[in-house]
């Protein structure tokens, strides 16, 4: 039998959890910055509605995801003992914060100005007009941090991996037999 306590890798669910999320905020983050190179039309529309349909998709796999830490998933001891080992942990916290907020700011600002979906969905228009602005800019705010954060995140796991050696990324299921 394996004893989880001596395992250094994380289980498959959340290698799978943690791959999806990492594609669905760069995927995001590029929507949000680019799509204003789009004309005002029915293709932008149709962006922002895959835009907001993908964000449903990060908020349903976030709940997965952290019902998923909290009960059944593999605990996996720190990578590094002593200040690294602290360091990472804040860093993921951290990681976790910024998913919660910028999911929750999208939410928000889908609901805030009762968001089209593909001319099929019209959500429910939830609170004050006068929020639309405000809200909006805080969910920008929190995606550019979260991009920036995701990726020092990324360099410093390449810099494990590749400068000190020390295979961290077969912890997240790369290059593990
Ligand atoms: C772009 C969005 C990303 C987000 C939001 C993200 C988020 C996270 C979080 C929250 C953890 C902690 C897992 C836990 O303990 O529950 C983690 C671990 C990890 N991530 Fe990411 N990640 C992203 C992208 C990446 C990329 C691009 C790489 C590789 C280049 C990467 C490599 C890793 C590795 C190796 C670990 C395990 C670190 C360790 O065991 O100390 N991540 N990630
Ligand atoms: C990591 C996740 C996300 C990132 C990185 C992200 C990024 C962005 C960015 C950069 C913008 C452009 C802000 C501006 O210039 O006005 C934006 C707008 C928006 N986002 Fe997100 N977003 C994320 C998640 C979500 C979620 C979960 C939802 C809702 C389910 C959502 C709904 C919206 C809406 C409704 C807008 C405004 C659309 C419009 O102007 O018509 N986002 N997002």
């Amino acid at each position: 039998m394996t004893d989880s306590s001596t395992q250094n890798h994380y289980d498959r669910l959340t290698i799978a959890i943690h791959w999806l999320t990492a594609a669905l905020v760069i995927s995001l983050w590029l929507i949000g910055q680019l799509v204003d190179f789009v004309p005002r039309g029915p293709v932008r529309m149709g962006i922002w509605s895959t835009h907001v349909v993908l964000g449903f998709t990060l908020c349903a796999l976030l709940i997965i995801r952290i019902v998923w830490k909290l009960t059944a998933a593999r605990k996996v001891a720190p990578a590094n003992a002593g200040l690294m080992g602290h360091a990472a942990t804040l860093g993921h916290l951290a990681l976790y914060g910024l998913l919660i907020a910028v999911v929750a700011l999208g939410l928000a600002d889908a609901f805030v100005r009762g968001f089209n979906i593909f001319n099929i969905v019209t959500l429910p228009t939830i609170g004050d007009a006068s929020l639309r602005r405000p809200i909006n800019g805080w969910h920008e705010l929190a995606a550019n941090a979260i991009a920036a954060l995701a990726l020092l995140h990324a360099l410093v796991a390449l810099f494990h991996q590749y400068v000190l050696k020390d295979q961290l990324l077969g912890r997240m299921g790369i290059g593990r037999a």
